[in-house]
């Protein structure tokens, strides 16, 4: 790998000890790819180290203890609870306990505790070719294919570019790996604003499952606010693991169809309907319909404020069924905006609560959390969504049932304590 000057004094140590090992593991990793070169970063999202992993709090303070600071702007991934009031999801004492000593160590380091699977709703929004770093599938997706940043699945290695700066040049890095390879016609596309998050969900999943880790791109769709196609995208990464998808007409490297191939043949081509839509969703769905239920699920991504807004119109006045336990997830900062503005209040009124910085799949109620802590199992029996990444990982991780159904359902779902189909 050709290195710089002061990537190579970096190495020799000419910095200090802790950001040469650093430098050492991004090079080995670069090497391992056939990178040339290392990339400039300038932005990481930095995974949260939970408390539900083992080793992974330790190794996070060593981390910190050994003098490391980041050197770009870079903000944190979720925690395994809400550490702004932990008792408000249930998590035993001695978990949360544990998980805010990553607090103090991300202090340490110089991270933003964001934590939060929506940076870009916190002001995280790098550049049109920026080369970044960032963990969380739904946010790299979002990173690379809406806004046109350069970023590939981060995973373990993300913290030692926060520190050091880079990152192996490869990927999607380098133009040629950004061209779409299989393209996605949508017909007869539902629009109706409360319901469409399921649908967009909907599509992301059947996509995801098409193309496994390849980039598609998806014709056809309408204009539409951010937060739906943070759904697209999230949907797309759970049943492949796609990284980025061009949407012609939408997205900065799609103005043309031509240009999202950069001039090339598709490998595919496939028209997706409603039909495919309503298959996804009725083969992710085991609840039956009027089911009863014991916990509802929105925010998954982390709800925006204007989601939050929508929600606190929609529930104002009205009460949930007492066997349910109904959240919304967003991150602390859009909840804080969400309160000046009332809506925290009128939405927890009806019985809701608003959690930052977790989400179920991320919290205390997974199985192998519940076995370590003595917790019954499962903590869900039956939960409602709109999300497939919800769905899919609820299902998994917690062994709950799950039935999806539109946004307008969901609500309806939890006044009435049992699962609504679509
Ligand atoms: Fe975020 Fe949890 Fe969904 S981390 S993307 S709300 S599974």
């Amino acid at each position: 790998m050709r290195l710089t000057e002061t990537e190579k004094r970096m190495l020799e140590g000419q910095f200090g000890e802790a950001l040469a090992k650093s430098l050492q593991y991004i090079v080995q990793f670069g090497e391992a790819f056939d990178a040339e070169q290392l990339e400039d970063i300038r932005y990481c999202h930095y995974p949260a180290e939970m408390a539900i992993y083992e080793g992974s709090i330790e190794e996070l303070q060593e981390f910190a203890a050994e003098q490391n600071v980041v050197a770009i702007p870079t903000t944190s991934s979720t925690l395994c609870a809400d550490m702004q009031c932990p008792e408000k999801t249930g998590i035993p004492l001695a978990l949360a306990q544990n998980q805010s000593k990553a607090c103090i160590a991300h202090r340490k380091l110089g991270i933003q505790p964001t934590y939060t699977c929506t940076p870009q709703l916190n002001g995280a929004v790098p550049a049109f070719g920026t080369p970044i770093a960032s963990v969380e599938s739904s946010a790299i997706i979002f990173f690379n294919s809406l806004l046109g940043a350069r970023a590939n699945r981060g995973g373990l290695f993300t913290k030692f570019s926060a520190v050091t700066g880079k990152y192996p040049k490869m990927g999607y890095m380098l133009e040629e790996n950004r061209a779409g390879q299989h393209q996605f016609q949508v017909e007869d596309f539902p629009v109706n604003p409360m319901e469409n998050s399921l649908w967009w969900s909907a599509l992301g999943f059947v996509v995801g499952s098409h193309v496994g880790s390849d980039v598609p791109v998806v014709c056809d769709l309408p204009v539409a606010p951010i937060e739906r196609w943070i759904t697209l995208g999230a949907a797309m990464a759970t049943s492949g693991s796609v990284s980025l998808f061009h949407a012609v007409g939408h997205t900065p490297e799609a103005h043309t169809l031509d240009m999202a191939f950069q001039g090339k043949k598709p490998n595919s081509t496939r028209t997706i309907g409603k039909k495919e839509l309503v298959s996804a969703i009725e083969q992710m769905t085991n609840l039956s319909s009027n089911e009863k239920i014991d916990f509802v699920c929105l925010g998954c991504p982390h709800y925006s404020l204007e989601q939050l807004r929508l929600a606190a119109a929609w529930l104002q006045g009205k009460k949930i069924d007492a066997s349910v336990r109904f959240w919304i997830c967003t991150s602390r900062m859009v909840r804080s905006m969400a309160q000046s503005s009332g809506y925290i209040k009128t939405i927890e009124e009806s019985g809701t609560k608003v959690i930052a910085d977790t989400c179920p799949v991320e919290s205390h109620m997974r199985i192998s959390t519940c076995q370590e802590y003595h917790l019954p199992i499962p903590q869900i029996q039956a939960l409602v969504t709109d999300s497939f990444k919800m769905a899919r990982y609820t299902k998994d991780l917690i062994g709950c049932k799950v039935g999806l159904t539109t946004t307008e359902k969901v609500f309806q779902s939890a006044l009435e304590g049992r699962y609504l189909v679509w």
